[in-house]
This record gives C-alpha cells, structure tokens and sequence, in this order.
C-alpha cells in the first residue's frame, strides 16, 4: 500500500510560479474587472482548510501564499489611489482538508499559515466550534493573532481553568480607515448555531440585539456599518440585524459580509444596504466595492444613495495576475513565496500526496442526478456500503445502510485519490451505528421519511437541512443551467485573450444585483439537488422482503433515526443504538480505495 506521492522533480520547476507544486495549471479565460470605489473589500468565508488550493482544479489552483501576494498588491493600489482596502474573513477556517485534519493534534500547520494573512475583520464560525479543542485554538492562537480585529458580537468562550463565561473577543468595533479616515462600527456575528461544544456559549442573535452594548453601537453615527457574520444571507439572522440597525439609522450605509451556505450570492435590503456571500473551499475571493460612503464636504447627504459594486474573484493565478496588471515574475510578494513553501513542506511532512489508489472516473456531488453512474452518492450506496458494512457475527443478517449526504463534502475528480482527497470528501468523524432487527416493515419506511417529512421532525426541534449538502440548504437563487448560451457582452474586455470556443464550466452566478458578478464568464454548471440521505440494501434475500433488518447508519443521523422509526410504527430509544462496527466512514472509504482502486495512475 506504499505509494509514494507526487512531490518529484518535475514539480519543483513551478516553484518560482507560486501556488503548490504539482498543482493544475489556471486556464486562460474571459475576464469581468474590478470595479475599485472609495472604499474596498477583500472577502473570504468557509476556507475549511483549503489554503493549499485546488491542485486538481486549474480554476482554483492559487494558494494562501498567492493570497498573501495578491492582498499585498491590492492594499498597496489603494494606498496609491488614496482609497482604502479592507480584507474580510467570515470562518469556518477548519476541518474540511487534510492541512488541517490530517495533523495530530489538528491544525499544527493550518493556524500558523492561515495567520499570515493580514485580515482587518474577522469572526467565528460553527466548524471552529463543533470541538472544545479547535474552539480553544480559536480562543489560544487565531483571537491573539489578530487582537483587536476579531469580533466576537454572540459568542462567549469559558475557560477551563475556572469556569469563567467571557467574550471570545470584543463585541464590536469602531475605526477609521487608513487613508481616508471613513469611520466604521463593525461586528462579528454567528447565525443561531446550537451544536457547539460545551467551552463556548452561542447567544442567539435576536437577543444579542436587546444587549446595552449593541444599542449603544448601533447609535453611534459612523460613515459606514460592517457586520461580518458566519451566517447565510438567506438565512433570518441578517435581516434580524438589518432591521435593527435601520430602526436607529434609516441613511447610514451598511455592509454584510457572511458565508455558511457555501455559495456565491449578494443580497440588497434596500438601497444602502448589501450583503455578500463568497463561496467555499477557498475557491472565491469576494470583491465588494462602495462609492459615496463619505462626501469629501464631509456632509454625506441623507437623501443620496451609495453606488455599490462585487464580484466573485476565482481563486487562480491567470485571474490575480489579471486584477493586479502583474506576471509570474511580479505577482509573488518575498512573504507569498514563503507561505506558498511553507505550506508545501506542511503538505509533504502530513505525506497529503500519499495515494490510496486511483479514482477510474470522476464522481459528482450535484453535478449528477442522483441515483446515475456519474453520482458520488450512487458510487458510496452501491458500491461502497455493500463491501464495508458489514460485521463477522452478524454478515449474513440483511441490512439497510443509511447515510446523509451532507456527510460528503467534496467531488472524486478522476487520477490519484490521495489522504489529501479522503479529507476533502469526508472531513467528518462519523461512525456506524444500528439498531438490530428492526422489523421491515418500520425500518423500511425511515428513508422516505428523512427525504420528504422535514415536518414530523419539526416538532422534535430537528431540521432535516441540516442532512443534505450546505450549498441547498437554504432558498438562495442558484443558476439554471442553460445549455449553450452565447456570451456576447458588448463591455466584455478580453485582455491579451482570444475567447476560446468552449468556456470553462464555473460558476454563473445570479444573485440580487445580476448575472455579471463572476469574475471569470463561465459555462454554466448543472446543479441537482440531492436526497437529504441515501440508502443501500446489503443481504437481502433473493425474493421477497426480510422479516426484520438491521439498521445501520451513521452516528451523526441517529437524532433524526430514532423518531423517523417512531412514526413508522417502531418504537425505540438512544439506549436501543449500538456501535455496527469500527472505524469512521472517511476510514472505511480509504480502506475500500486502496482495496478496490489499485495502482498508479
Ligand atoms: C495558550 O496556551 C499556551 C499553552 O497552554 C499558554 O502558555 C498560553 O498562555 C495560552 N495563550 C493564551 C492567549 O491563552
Ligand atoms: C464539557 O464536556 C466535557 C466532556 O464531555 C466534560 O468533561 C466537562 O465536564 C463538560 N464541562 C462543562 C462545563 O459542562
Ligand atoms: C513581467 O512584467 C515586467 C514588468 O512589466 C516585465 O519586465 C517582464 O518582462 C514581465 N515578465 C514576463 C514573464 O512577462
């Protein structure tokens, strides 16, 4: 099973190239600019660890250390242009690749690397707080790095030693900019998450809003108001927020940065009031702009309105070059290069390049239907399951094996699956659990019920979202896919790029502003939404149904189980669930690779 990575000779020549060795080429494509206002912003939500970059995807193949450049150059424009730059993070900057979850203990590489980028406002989100452990790097390591620019508006943090409930970090906070001294009241919001660890305590948005602190914040008369927040734009927390602040400050403009939801989106309230999303993965770097903040009289009239602009920057070296007007030779700052090396010998002392085996074929996540050939999930449920679900005493026993899809975080792309790979698809610690000889009948029905009766989980204060994959989780405008649509815009400028004839498939992204926020013009991506769970059926006889089964499924669906099994007509509780075997699916799957995928690609 030793298959030594990928880190050889030939990718050592691209090291002068910035971004990992060995990583995909960025593809020439048709470019939207930058709009640059009197006030700017840099935006990066749900990193999940992704600060290597995409080495497989030559659209997202930039790393930290191209991100570390490439902010270096834009606060530097700014100041040329005596206009000011600020640079966003809105969490969940863990879990979800092997930088991070491949360390022991986690993270050793990833908060180090991650701080090297000199962010102005940042906040929490939920993966920083699933474990007392990373909510105590956040509260040890990333709250000092960045001291008085993290804001923690709901969030508490109790320390070990005595018990004490403090602030993860200051509440709020009030600046000027560098160069043009617009004032600023930010915040640092996490939507209503409840699935925390018991070292930190979440305070629900809508009663964080009652606090004197945040009544007094929301009455100062600064030029502009920030809220950063791990929060959906769809979600309610935003609009609990904005109707706050507007009662008090019906003209003052108001930017929302947020993310959660995994997608590229920009919300208007109303017409001083915007909030933008900016992807996943470290795919997005969200470009927001905004005009008329502050009059240079100093007398901002109440009645004008700001004129705002973004875009969705993909994360490559062709697009940063672009932006920047600089080259392979110009475009990597000393401090990039060095977190750029830094994070390869990360990579190459968790041996992330290792191979498992090698994928025959790529799988999607919502760019098949599910159930097709092409389906990640039709792979894992009739595939996978079968062969790993399976215990010595209890092998011939006919079993429906259940898991969520929101358990699966990442594509198969076709060539080496490596221990980076497993990370990426299934950074989750979860196990399998049954319940044994469940009759037919009942155990028959759960799955229907997991994909179609969010209602009768309602009243047992459980979502049935919360199964299925972040990016359609909640109602947010995602693009249709329009087969061969020509891309003819009249202000398209092509720089130096003959269009090619077949664009790149990327995001197309429409959102409430329009249809032209993505920086890179793509064809369009299918997206098919997904059961919430899938299921296989392993044992079963040849003809006709099983008396009784057991029923296997993973740790972290058991809360939804137990009633789904109820209103079946079954009824057992939490001490009826059993351990079915050793042994996380991210494991299991690995094991199944190496086994089932065999050999060099
Ligand atoms: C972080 O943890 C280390 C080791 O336990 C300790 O020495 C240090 O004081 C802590 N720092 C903060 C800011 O809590
Ligand atoms: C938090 O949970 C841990 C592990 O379950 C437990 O040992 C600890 O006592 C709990 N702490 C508090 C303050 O409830
Ligand atoms: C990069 O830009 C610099 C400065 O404009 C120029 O001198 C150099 O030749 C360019 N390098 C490449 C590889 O295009």
């Amino acid at each position: 099973m030793i298959i030594r990575g990928a880190l050889t000779g030939a990718a050592l020549a691209s090291l002068a190239r910035a971004s990992q060795p060995g990583a995909a080429k960025p593809i020439a494509a048709p470019m939207r600019d930058l709009n640059w206002g009197q006030l700017n912003f840099i935006h990066t939500t749900d990193t999940h660890g992704w600060l290597g970059g995409h080495l497989q995807e030559p659209q997202y193949s930039a790393d930290w250390g191209d991100y570390v450049s490439f902010t270096h150059h834009m606060r530097k424009q700014a100041d040329d242009k005596g206009i000011d730059l600020l640079v966003i993070d809105s969490g969940d900057r863990v879990e979800g690749n092997g930088l991070y979850d491949a360390s022991h203990p986690k993270g050793l590489f990833q908060y180090g690397i991650y701080a090297e980028a000199d962010v102005d406002i940042i906040c929490t989100g939920n993966h920083e707080l699933y474990q007392a452990y990373s909510a105590y790097c956040e509260h040890n390591i990333t709250v000092p790095n960045y001291k008085e620019n993290y804001i923690a508006s709901n969030l508490d943090y109790i320390e070990p030693e005595t018990g004490d409930r403090v602030p993860q970090a200051q509440r709020y906070r009030k600046f000027k900019t560098k160069n043009q001294g617009i004032e600023i009241v930010a915040f640092g919001f996490i939507f209503d998450f409840t699935g925390n660890a018991n070292n930190t305590v979440v305070q629900p948005v809508a009663e964080t809003l009652e606090e004197a602190w945040f009544q007094e914040a929301i009455r100062e008369k600064p030029d502009l108001f920030v809220v950063v927040g791990h929060v959906g734009l769809r979600m309610e927390e935003f609009k609990t927020i904005f109707t706050a602040i507007r009662k008090q400050n019906w003209h003052i403009p108001i930017v929302f940065f947020g993310g959660h939801a995994h997608v590229r989106d920009t919300r208007k309230f109303d017409s001083k009031a915007f909030a933008m999303a900016s992807g996943r993965y470290f795919e997005t770097i969200g470009w927001m702009s905004i005009d008329g903040v502050k009059s240079a009289s100093d007398e901002v009239e109440a009645t004008s309105s700001p004129s705002f602009s973004r875009r969705y920057i993909d994360t490559n070296l062709f697009g940063l070059h672009y932006h920047t007007g600089l080259n392979d030779t110009t475009f990597p700052t000393k401090h990039g290069k060095r977190v750029t090396e830094t994070i390869t010998r990360a990579r190459k002392s968790l041996d992330l390049d290792y191979q498992f085996g090698c994928a025959p074929k790529t799988l999607w996540m919502s760019r098949a239907q599910y159930p097709s050939k092409d389906s990640i999930f039709t792979w894992i449920a009739d595939e996978v399951f079968p062969d790993i679900v399976t215990r010595k005493d209890r092998k011939d026993k006919p079993r429906l094996a259940i898991t969520n899809t929101g358990g699966i975080r990442f594509d198969i792309f076709k060539g080496p699956f490596t221990r980076d790979t497993t990370y990426a698809i299934s950074p989750f610690l979860s196990g399998f659990r049954y319940i044994p000889d469940v009759p037919y009948k009942a155990a028959s029905k759960v799955i229907d019920l997991l994909n179609s009766a969010g209602k009768i989980f309602e009243e047992h204060g459980l979502d049935t979202r919360i199964l299925t994959l972040p990016e359609q989780r909640f109602p947010v405008p995602i693009a249709v896919a329009d087969e061969t649509e020509e891309v003819e815009e009249p202000w398209l400028e092509l720089r130096d790029v003959k269009k090619e004839p077949s664009l790149i498939a990327g995001y197309t992204t429409k959102d409430d502003v329009g249809d032209d926020g993505d920086d890179t013009i793509h064809e369009t991506i299918k997206f098919y939404n997904q059961p919430n769970c899938v299921q296989s059926e392993i044992a079963f006889p040849e003809d006709g149904e099983p008396e009784t089964v057991d029923l296997v499924f993973l740790d972290f669906i058991q809360p939804w189980i137990i009633p789904a099994l109820k209103f079946a007509g079954a009824d057992y509780t939490d001490d009826d669930v059993e351990e079915y075997m050793e042994g996380t699916l991210t494991y299991k799957m690995a094991e199944w690779i190496s086994k089932n995928w065999k050999g060099e690609c």
